[in-house]
């Protein structure tokens, strides 16, 4: 009997330290380049064909690898029907009558039920025609982009953070402009730019509920199961939102050029502009700021925040099919350069922070040197930078754009200025 027992101890004791040391390898996070592992990264395309017929081959390559980005990574999007009305809530002018402000809710609809998202645009009060615009979700909702009393404070589920005053998973007033040095409002209008945003936990909210709310529950056929893991996850979700505002900014907003549209994001924001860029051709330009482990950065070099650590930390981000390549990148049929590539040939923009290991940046610069590989092969410029740079705030605007920014994982005042740059391409 004693034996019995202490036999059954030893073994949960050898169990528990198992699955111990299992997590503690997906914890710890490498940040030696020379313990990166070996690695064979899948090609972008295979084609030797040249002019016409490889445009061709890489627009069959395109679909391929759509299709297996949304199998094995951020899920399918729905195929099924839905209404969008986009309302103009209210208009005014902004930022000292430099900016004219408007409103807009977009309401999504389907038999299984509706949801709201509520739609900021700034653009240049003076401008004598429609202008080129940033559209980009926002963490923290609407009202903490810009300080201006106007913006409606979203009711949407929100993240308890004190430095936006959200208690209760509830925004409030104090959050007012509290994201403001990350949406340099006055900075893009005066250059003449317009910028769009949303809160993205309108579209869905950023915690791991099973995939119920948001617009999750607007599609119970596409709800990732068991029996389909390979359906939208939150990031796939946020993507297919971006496109539900562009829709709304082409058809209500004359201020917009709406085929000047360069879809940006920060972070797991900036996961969700590729993607969105990826999915929806009719974003002119692809940015991504510090988008990292699921953005930009390859995978397989595991440096930083891994595959397996992200679907750890946010199980709901991606497909349940990507929990198959917990550690196990080698084994994923894609990379993060193909994801870059999916712009071609519209330019794309990959830009990282110094101090911003976790999110990978030599990873993130090598996606965009393979991705620009592709581009000269479809006779555009490639990344006119060879080598990961030496020296923060270095950076080259072009059909293919890379910055390494000096400092922490953020988007600012210098990210904005080079995006100013990049946007002024789209003509
Ligand atoms: C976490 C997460 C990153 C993500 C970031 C963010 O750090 O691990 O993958 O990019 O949050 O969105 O700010």
């Amino acid at each position: 009997m004693f034996d019995a027992r202490i036999k059954l101890l030893a073994f949960v004791l050898i169990c528990s330290t198992l699955i111990g040391l299992t997590r503690a390898q997906e914890f710890v996070a490498n940040y030696d380049e020379s313990k990166v592992p070996d690695y064979t990264l899948p090609p972008i395309i295979d084609s030797q064909d040249s002019g016409e017929s490889f445009q061709t081959a890489w627009k069959l390559r395109r679909k391929e690898l759509l299709d297996t980005f949304s199998q094995h990574m951020f899920g399918y999007q729905p195929k099924s029907s839905f209404q969008l009305k986009c309302e103009k809530l209210e208009s005014g002018p902004s930022v000292g009558g430099k900016a004219l402000r408007q409103q807009y809710r977009v309401s999504l609809g389907t038999d299984a039920g509706s949801q709201v998202i509520h739609l900021l645009v700034f653009t240049p009060a003076n401008s004598s025609g429609p202008v080129p615009c940033f559209l980009g979700l926002n963490f923290r909702g609407n009202h903490t982009v810009a300080a201006d009393p106007e913006i409606v404070v979203t009711q949407s589920w929100s993240p308890n953070d004190a430095k936006v005053g959200a208690t209760n998973n509830t925004a409030s007033e104090a959050g007012r402009g509290a994201a403001s040095s990350r949406w340099p409002v006055e900075m893009l209008v005066d250059a003449g730019c317009g910028v769009a945003t949303a809160y993205c936990g309108d579209i869905d909210p950023d915690f791991h509920d099973g995939f119920n709310n948001g617009v999750h529950a607007l599609f119970p056929d596409n709800q990732p199961s068991e029996a389909h893991p390979d359906r939208w996850g939150t990031i796939s979700a946020w993507a297919w939102g971006l496109s539900r505002l562009l829709d709304c900014i082409q058809t209500n907003v004359p201020e917009v050029d709406g085929h000047r549209v360069a879809v940006v994001g920060h972070s797991r924001l900036g996961k969700t502009s590729l993607w969105a860029g990826a999915t929806d051709e009719r974003f002119a330009a692809v940015i991504s700021n510090d988008s990292g482990c699921g953005g930009a950065a390859i995978s397989r070099r595991a440096f930083g925040e891994t595959v397996g650590r992200i679907n750890t930390s946010f199980p709901h981000w991606f497909c349940p099919n990507f929990k198959q390549y917990n550690l196990n990148e080698q084994s994923l049929p894609i990379d993060q350069h193909q994801l870059v590539a999916l712009a071609a040939p519209r330019p794309v923009y990959v830009a990282s922070a110094s101090e911003d290991q976790w999110a990978d940046p030599r990873g993130e610069f090598l996606s965009a040197k393979l991705a620009g590989q592709l581009y000269q092969r479809l006779g555009l410029p490639p990344l006119a930078m060879n080598e990961f740079p030496a020296h923060a705030n270095t950076g080259v605007v072009g059909t293919v754009s890379y910055h390494l920014r000096d400092g922490k994982h953020d988007i600012n005042a210098y990210d904005w200025t080079q995006y100013i740059k990049f946007i002024s391409q789209l003509k």
